[in-house]
């Protein structure tokens, strides 16, 4: 895992951002997975600058979400499509079509056909180039809460009530926060041939220092990470403050050769 860790979270969003400018220049066809959150915002706002001011040019570009609250339709403020339209989608040039976020209208004995279509899908479009991962303060990863199996694909799932409690600033009303969502699998995320975690703030400080350096563990779901080959973590210096090798990653940062930047 490569660890890039600086004190402004503007700079290490725009380092994310600069990487995935990179991939789409050189394969206007990429296929990105996406997340939302507080987490992307700042990427997403430079992803936006990068278009607008330098042209980069999202026409080809598929998208994958990575989950949705059941329950909540695409026009809902707190629903996940909602989230990406108003923050990514309708200020850059991706066509719809080729944006897909779970739907959160499926109901019962529908749930898992459609969850193996949407997999499909990602197969369908060439499979996933670079997926973007916030970081829940559990260590979960898209929303495959501690527990989750680490082979598991996209599916249903409940929950827990920390993370239902970290949401509630998106909802009016903390009880409308809901229970259920349709969330890629961890083993679905870790198809993906490059991965981007992001993670600010001193609340993400554990999870993080799990996630890294821990144990791999179905109960920090982002510790099978490290069994990736192309992990970079983008943290500002709170979530980056419990790691123990910190310096060390640091200074490997410091010392990266020209020919490796991006
Ligand atoms: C969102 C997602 C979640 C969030 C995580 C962190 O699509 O999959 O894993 O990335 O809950 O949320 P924020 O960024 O709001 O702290």
């Amino acid at each position: 895992m490569e660890v890039i860790i600086l004190n402004d979270p503007e700079a290490v969003s725009a380092l994310s951002a600069r990487r995935i400018a990179q991939l789409v220049r050189a394969k206007p066809t990429a296929v990105l997975g996406l997340a939302t959150g507080s987490t992307p915002l700042r990427l997403y706002k430079e992803l936006i600058r990068l278009h607008q001011e330098e042209g980069l040019d999202f026409s080809e570009v598929t998208s994958f979400n990575l989950d949705e609250y059941i329950g909540l339709a695409a026009d809902h403020a707190a629903s996940y499509r909602y989230f990406m339209q108003e923050n990514l989608f309708r200020h850059i040039n991706i066509a719809p079509e080729r944006t897909h976020v779970p739907s959160g209208l499926v109901a019962g004995p529908d749930i898992a056909r459609y969850c193996a279509e949407y997999e499909e899908a990602i197969v369908r479009a060439g499979g996933i180039d670079l997926q973007i991962l916030g970081i829940g303060s559990d260590g979960h990863i898209g929303f495959n809460e501690p527990s989750s199996s680490l082979a598991s694909r996209t599916r249903i799932k409940t929950l827990t009530q920390r993370t239902r409690e970290d949401n509630t600033p998106f909802f009016d009303n903390p009880d409308d926060v809901p229970h259920h969502v349709i969330t890629m699998g961890v083993g679905t995320i870790m198809e993906a041939r490059e991965i981007h975690l992001l993670a600010f703030g001193d609340k993400k400080a554990d999870a993080i220092a799990d996630a890294v350096e821990g144990p791999i563990t179905a109960n920090v779901p982002a510790s099978v990470l490290q069994m990736h080959p192309t992990v970079r973590l983008f943290a500002d210096e709170p979530a980056a403050s419990k790691l123990a090798r910190r310096d060390y990653y640091r200074w490997v940062y410091d010392n990266k050769p020209a020919w490796q930047a991006f």
